[in-house]
């Protein structure tokens, strides 16, 4: 079942959405050579205990941490770990904040220090394609809009699509339906509705799409161990488009 949000789910949403932003600002400035992902991870529960909040990842499915933190061929769900960040790599770092039982969830992926063109170009496509996904979130459309238009725009700059992983509803709970591919059909799936939450999240590689798990079952690394990126942003469905809950803040 799809949920449809009351306005006082919607307000929750809205804070537990600007915490995860807020998260994101904060940990920003830390994301340079030498630190390591679980210190990372370190301050940001923290930061996120002392908004009122809660790690959500953190014991979810046996996870063992507050961030995903993805590095180079890493796609997600990366453990955080005592391997210091070099100048060079790519972290994507994912969290889900959870603000009085409601749930925020986004993903971007950062440059530590100086990255390759190559690196920069996957970056800067990746985001740009969740920006596609998003200008198709209206009432009246379907999942397989916004999947097809994140699918066209990166496999049309010459990205992989993973397919294995897609983005979902959320709400109480981080994971909720829909599903929401990264690849599709125009005009298929669910139909949008105002009061639907709903997180997009493209992840794309450099190479090719396939990926595999790590025997420690969550790591997911690119077979190719080419470079990987993951932006997501959680989207409410309003009268006439979307708004994003999960909003970009100023460095
Ligand atoms: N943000 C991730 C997602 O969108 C969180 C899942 S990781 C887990 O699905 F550890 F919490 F499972
Ligand atoms: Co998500």
């Amino acid at each position: 079942m799809i949920t449809i949000k009351s306005e006082r789910e919607i307000d929750l949403m809205r804070h537990a959405g600007m915490l995860v932003s807020k998260m994101h600002q904060f940990i920003k400035p830390y994301i340079k050579e030498g630190v390591t992902t679980k210190q990372l991870d370190e301050l940001c529960e923290k930061f996120i205990r002392d908004q009122d909040a809660v790690p959500t990842c953190k014991g979810y499915e046996g996870y063992p941490a507050t961030l995903c933190t993805s590095v180079n061929d890493t796609v997600v769900h990366g453990i955080p770990n005592d391997e210091p960040l070099k100048n060079g790599d790519i972290i994507s770092i994912d969290v889900v904040i959870g603000y009085k039982g409601y749930q925020g969830d986004a993903a971007w992926t950062y440059a530590v220090g100086e990255v390759s063109e190559e690196k920069k170009y996957l970056m800067e496509h990746t985001e740009k394609s969740l920006l596609e996904g998003l200008k198709m979130v209206k009432p009246g459309n379907r999942i397989g809009d916004i999947s097809h238009a994140v699918e066209e725009y990166a496999t049309s700059h010459h990205l992989g699509v993973v397919r294995e992983l897609c983005g979902h509803g959320i709400g109480q709970e981080m994971h909720e339906e829909p599903e929401v591919p990264n690849f599709g059909i125009p005009n298929t799936g669910p139909l949008l509705k105002k009061g639907m939450v709903i997180c997009i999240e493209p992840m794309i590689t450099y190479g090719h799409r396939d990926v595999y798990v790590m025997p420690d079952e969550w790591t997911v690394k690119t077979l190719d161990h080419s470079d990987a990126a993951h932006y997501e942003h959680t989207v409410l469905v309003t009268e006439d488009g979307y708004e994003i809950l999960t909003p970009r803040l100023e460095d």
